[in-house]
């Protein structure tokens, strides 16, 4: 395709510079295959977006129920505000004196309890773990890394050893000072609420806790850190059994490793309660990790630990852009919003309300074995039969395509792939999770009256019309 790029397309919306197949052209020209898209046979393009919805070339609104990044809003204008506002002034780097990082580091400590109040700052998840690995390691001597079946913690070659989800779902090697204790999972997991008590369960997921932390001081590696999500995300919206990490965290600590939370996914607030996953279980970690929602959409990241873990790591440390002024202009309007608009009280009236219209939806459809809601954090488990607990995979494939073909994007995560992961923008309504669920309703009505045969999808309508623009109040 020449010249693709002086191509105007006569989109109604102007905001397309190619068309939709010029776009994936060029995509599969110049960016590499393995670059993942949501639903790879029929990809979305999206040209703007505003509160919790997204917006495609032809004006179709889609409610997003994925989007955990654009925290507040997509878009949020005190966010871009404050974002424009800073990149006119000035965007420089840490090596400057400058107020925002400053004013944003002690916000941040403000949140987080204990003598969590010295902060790293960085760019993405990934860099942000990655240097909670380091700074374990300084302070204990120590190089074994403990981590949670299932669980993801970035893209970079530390974090591709201690990444589960990629050993499982694409094949990646762990490494040799990774030690993988299973997924605290009381539903799908290696002990399970129909096969033991719920006390049983909770020994057993620790005695294997014990296990790992004895493998790793044999080996001689010795315990660093102990690195986990208290709710796992891509592990597959995962709850652990109450006192599970309380009690880990205790053994890691008197194995004289450090407990590091990650808080990419499920921080500022998701899970409604309180601003961090981790408080929920009344722990106070090491280190707390935090990315995606931190800017609502621009790449800000931070490592916030105590004044004494971060003295023991003397290495010169700089970052380009962590902590430049523009980043945390932004980073300091998402928490001013976060506080303004309630967020958090809304995320547990959003949960509730949510958890009942499920409860609804479980007694009318056997396809759901379970599901787990914690504020604006769930996932909606699927299976084939509720005795067996077998993972309805190419039901809950299926159920995510008819779900865009009616304009809602949710996504699927779990060992099995079956999980429907909802971790919507906070600002999701009422009127939002009545029509997730009422399209739920028909979908899975829809697979009762015509069960999938293997590799043969179905296709029908869903009695709802697509509609464009209207928002849900
Ligand atoms: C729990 C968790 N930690 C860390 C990361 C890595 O963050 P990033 O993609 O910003 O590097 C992710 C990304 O999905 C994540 O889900």
């Amino acid at each position: 395709m020449e010249n693709s790029m002086a191509t105007a397309t006569s989109s109604p919306w102007s905001l397309e510079k190619l068309s939709k197949e010029e776009t994936i052209h060029l995509r599969k020209k110049h960016l590499s295959h393995n670059l993942a898209l949501f639903f790879d046979s029929d990809p979305v393009k999206i040209v703007r977006a505003s509160g919790q919805y997204m917006y495609d070339e032809d004006g179709n609104q889609y409610l997003d129920c994925i989007n955990n990044v654009c925290h507040v809003g997509h878009c949020h204008p005190d966010v871009v505000k404050a974002g424009a506002e800073q990149m006119a002034t000035l965007s420089t780097n840490s090596r400057y004196l400058h107020d925002n990082i400053v004013i944003l580091a002690e916000k941040i400590a403000q949140t987080l309890p204990g003598k969590l109040d010295t902060c790293f700052f960085a760019n993405s998840g990934s860099e942000a773990n990655d240097l909670a690995l380091r700074l374990a390691n300084a302070y204990t001597g120590k190089s074994g890394i403990i981590a949670l079946d299932q669980g993801y913690h970035g893209h970079v070659a530390s974090l591709m050893d201690v990444n589960p989800y990629y050993k499982h779902h694409y094949g990646s090697d762990l490494g040799e000072k990774t030690y993988i204790a299973p997924s605290p999972n009381t539903y799908s997991g290696k002990y399970r609420d129909c096969d033991y008590s719920k006390n049983e369960i909770l020994l057993n997921y620790l005695a294997d806790v014990d296990a790992k932390i004895r493998e790793c001081q044999q080996s001689g590696h010795g315990v660093s850190a102990f690195l986990a999500e208290t709710l796992q995300s891509c592990g597959g919206q995962v709850v652990a059994p109450s006192g599970f990490f309380k009690d880990a965290y205790k053994r890691i600590r008197e194995a004289g490793g450090l407990c590091i939370a990650d808080e990419v996914q499920v921080g500022f607030g998701r899970v409604g309660k309180k601003m961090w996953a981790f408080e929920l279980y009344d722990v106070i970690p090491d280190i707390v990790t935090m990315g995606k929602p931190m800017g609502n959409g621009h790449p800000i990241s931070a490592v916030v630990t105590t004044r004494e873990i971060a003295d023991k790591f003397t290495i010169h440390y700089f970052n380009t852009f962590g902590g430049n002024p523009v980043s945390c202009a932004i980073g300091l309007a998402v928490l001013d919003v976060i506080h303004k608009e309630n967020l958090l009280q809304h995320a547990v009236d959003i949960g509730e309300y949510l958890m009942m219209k499920l409860g609804q939806l479980k007694d009318k459809h056997d396809i759901i074995g379970d599901f787990r809601v914690v504020g604006m954090f769930a996932g909606i488990e699927l299976v084939k039969d509720r005795d067996t607990r077998e993972p309805a995979t190419q039901e809950a494939k299926y159920i995510l395509k008819r779900m865009k073909e009616n304009l809602i994007l949710i996504s699927t995560d779990g060992p099995g792939m079956n999980v429907l992961k909802f971790k919507p923008p906070m600002c999701f309504n009422k009127a939002n999770v009545n029509r997730l669920c009422t399209q739920l309703d028909y979908v899975f009505s829809d697979l009762e009256k015509n069960p999938l045969i293997p590799n043969v999808s179905i296709s029908k309508s869903d009695g709802i019309k697509k509609f464009k623009c209207q928002t849900e109040k």
